[in-house]
């Protein structure tokens, strides 16, 4: 039987923007998820944003919009973050909607049924010039303890104490200014305190496999401290769900969060039921029903464990669901081992980032951080531009642009037969082969890593037989150790390159046939260690499969050879290195964004975020504009220039008797071999330069805009090398 498993991230509020604390879980999640759907199972990824509460209401009204209007907006930002991070969710909803609303009313009229839930008069803030009652963040004052002015409600920013708004001294209210009354009103309350409640959540806790041990001491801490009941309700006016029974009286924004879980998955079972035949409650059921053989996993982080791990499993098990396979947790990010800071330009939100730096260099240097663990995760920008570049790109990319090219130069792009190479040749080799073809999951003790490879059929032995290891620490959330192992077989790799040295099989007689093999053993070697390194990597390993012209990689193509004859596409440039200098700038904009921001209508303002435009130049004349002698030219050839990291040598047909010679900063966004051939469009009658490499001659040119990229101009089809463009 087919595994099935339901995967959530916590869903995100929808009042700020995705940031890269943020990022840590969904990264989390979807390596995880991607993991699990490369090793053929039924895997669901639902997420949602979290829409109610107080906060997003007050909000709305400051920006004069419904709070529908704003969540909308909000969603298509997150939206496009989450893609651009490649975070892959089956159904990305909102709590707003009406699968969530049936499952909120439905949880919790069975928990009334089960009298598990009470009315009581709670004493609270009110703001009597906005006519309505106070969240803690929401009333301001004096810190009864350091006495630092203007802290919220619920502790002090400046010594750190926890407290309740009533132990404000001189309180007022942050929404109007006006002083807040104490007025009583009758809120609902889940039981946790009921004997079942703890029972049902000691015994729950007490299995490993539903919290980390660090998770359930804390949770057990809190078991034995006694459990107070959850005030679930709050009153007009509210953004959220009236509950059926008390009109005025709101669900609390905690209370149909999870139930989010639930609606967004109903949701995906409307569209799963279109493609499968099956009614979508009996898919729902299948999940969430009590008898469910599904597993249900929620990765959060470790501030919001006392609702998952302890209210909404309590909740679940009286409401007559099932209760959640596993809670995992993960601990907190800080940048350069700090809190993340506006101030310090550290509070880096998505769609910065995504206009600085590559996501999938973020996934990997997170995914080389993670664990199992509740730890918090530094992300030291230094280290991270050097692992990116030394690891990621100089030991894994480089594999294959060492082979391809040889490949493509010598061999037509085609594989040569490495069965013979690649087959085990000695005993020890061959035992390990049929261990490897053997579904089982024991590594015999002799067949430990050694350190010491030999023979390529070695490698190739120990790079498939690591493919349990790595499942086992993908399943387990040992990201780093993952990538740990990957790592030391790309070192394999490159050792052998190194011992084999194609770059002189190359120049000699007669070996041809040896540095074909050479090349293809590498690409055979460069497969398998992309299909590990795809749950991590996803759209590197897409562009991968696309050069080594296969199929998507799955988990079960950890045995087969690429077959003789194979033809491989040119090798497209894979990945670019990290410049310090763009991590500079992000940090440097995020800082930028505390100054106050030019009035602009909030849906300009969501547009311009993604796309920052230069202000258009001067005005010209016709007759400025004439000078200017553009034309078509063919990049006839295009090297990179020794010692020079930016640019490229371009050798440019414009129909002239000669070629002219440029050179183009294009190097980080275009290899060279791609761009022979192609159309351009050249500035002809600028004044040749005479620069550090040679003269340069004229002028390509290219698109570029804040964000990172290059994208030079192609004429359409049939314009002839020196046609003039005007
Ligand atoms: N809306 C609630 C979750 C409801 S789940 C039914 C919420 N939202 S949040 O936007 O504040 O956080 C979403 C997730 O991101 C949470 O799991 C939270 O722990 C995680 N993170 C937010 N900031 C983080 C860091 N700085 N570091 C790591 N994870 C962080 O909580
Ligand atoms: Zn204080």
């Amino acid at each position: 039987m087919k595994r099935k498993i339901l995967v959530t991230s916590a869903l995100p509020y929808a009042n700020g923007s995705i940031h890269l604390g943020h990022l840590v879980e969904y990264i989390q999640t979807d390596i995880w998820v991607r993991f699990q759907k490369m090793q053929g199972r039924e895997c669901h990824y639902v997420c949602a944003d979290d829409t109610h509460g107080t906060p997003i209401m007050l909000r709305a009204q400051s920006e004069g919009i419904t709070p529908e209007a704003l969540i909308e907006r909000v969603w298509h930002e997150h939206k496009a973050d989450f893609d651009g991070f490649h975070v892959n969710f089956d159904n990305f909803y909102s709590t707003n909607t009406p699968e969530t609303r049936h499952y909120a009313d439905d949880i919790y009229l069975k928990l009334k049924a089960a009298g598990l839930i009470e009315i009581r008069s709670v004493e609270q803030y009110y703001d009597p010039v906005k006519e309505m009652f106070l969240p803690d963040r929401f009333i301001k004052g004096e810190c009864p303890k350091c006495h630092a002015k203007d802290q919220y409600g619920d502790s002090c920013e400046a010594c750190g104490t926890t407290y309740s708004p009533t132990d404000l001294i001189e309180p007022y209210s942050a929404v109007s200014g006006a002083t807040p009354v104490r007025k009583e009103s009758g809120h609902y309350f889940f039981r946790l305190s009921d004997p079942r409640c703890r029972d049902f959540l000691k015994q729950w806790i007490a299995d490993p496999l539903h919290v980390q041990s660090e998770a359930a001491n804390k949770l057990n801490e809190w078991l034995e401290s006694g459990l107070s009941d959850w005030d679930i309700s709050r009153d007009a006016p509210y953004f959220g769900f009236e509950i059926p029974d008390a009109p005025g009286k709101y669900y609390y924004v905690w209370l149909d969060a999870p139930i989010g879980y639930m609606g967004s998955f109903r949701n995906l079972c409307d569209k799963l039921s279109a493609a499968s035949g099956k009614p979508a409650e009996t898919i729902f059921n299948e999940y969430w029903g009590k008898e469910s053989t599904a597993d249900v996993y929620h990765f959060i982080g470790k501030d919001i464990l006392y609702f998952h791990a302890l209210f909404w499993p309590a909740e679940l098990q009286h409401a007559g669901y099932r209760t959640p396979t596993g809670v995992f947790a993960h601990g907190f990010l800080t940048v350069n081992g700090q809190k993340m800071s506006k101030s310090r330009g550290t509070f880096i939100t998505a769609a910065s980032y995504r206009k600085h730096l590559n996501p999938e260099q973020l996934r990997y240097y997170f995914a080389a951080k993670l664990n199992s663990s509740i730890e918090d995760i530094d992300l030291s920008l230094e280290d991270f531009t050097a692992r990116v570049n030394s690891d990621l790109i100089g030991k894994y990319v480089n594999i294959a642009s060492r082979a391809a090219g040889f490949i493509h130069k010598k061999f037509g792009g085609v594989l040569c037969d490495c069965t013979a190479s690649l087959s085990p040749q000695s005993d020890r080799e061959k035992t390990l082969e049929i261990f490897i073809r053997t579904p089982s999951n024991l590594m015999p003790p002799d067949f430990q890593p050694t350190g010491n490879f030999e023979t390529p059929s070695l490698t190739w032995l120990n790079i498939r037989r690591s493919a349990i290891e790595i499942a086992r620490f993908y399943e387990s959330r040992e990201y780093g150790k993952t990538l740990k192992l990957i790592l030391s077989l790309a070192d394999e790799v490159n050792q052998y390159v190194d011992r084999m040295k194609p770059w002189e099989l190359a120049k000699q007689e007669g070996q041809e046939v040896k540095l074909h093999e050479v090349c293809s053993v590498c690409i055979n070697f460069f497969r398998l260690l992309t299909l590990y390194l795809k749950p991590v990597l996803p759209k590197l390993a897409a562009d991968v499969e696309t050069f080594l012209n296969i199929p998507p990689l799955q988990w079960a193509d950890t045995i087969a050879l690429l077959p003789a004859g194979h033809a491989i596409n040119p090798y497209q440039h894979l990945m670019t290195r990290i410049d310090p200098k763009q991590v500079e700038s992000m940090i440097e904009e995020n800082k930028a964004s505390l100054a106050p921001a030019p009035q602009a209508s909030p849906a300009r303002h969501a547009e311009k975020q993604q796309h920052e435009i230069q202000p258009i130049a001067e005005t010209i004349s016709i007759d400025d504009f004439a000078k200017i002698d553009l034309r078509i030219a063919k990049i006839v050839n295009a090297e990179h220039v020794e010692g020079a990291d930016k640019l490229l040598r371009l050798t440019l047909d414009i129909g002239e008797e000669n070629t002219r010679n440029v050179f183009a900063g294009i190097k980080s966004a275009y290899a060279p071999e791609s761009l022979i051939g192609r159309h351009t469009v050249m500035v002809a009658n600028l004044a040749p330069r005479k620069m550090k490499f040679g003269m340069s001659e004229g002028m390509v040119l290219a698109a570029s805009g804040s964000e990172p990229g290059l994208f030079i101009l192609s004429p359409d089809e049939g314009a002839k090398p020196g046609m003039r463009v005007k």
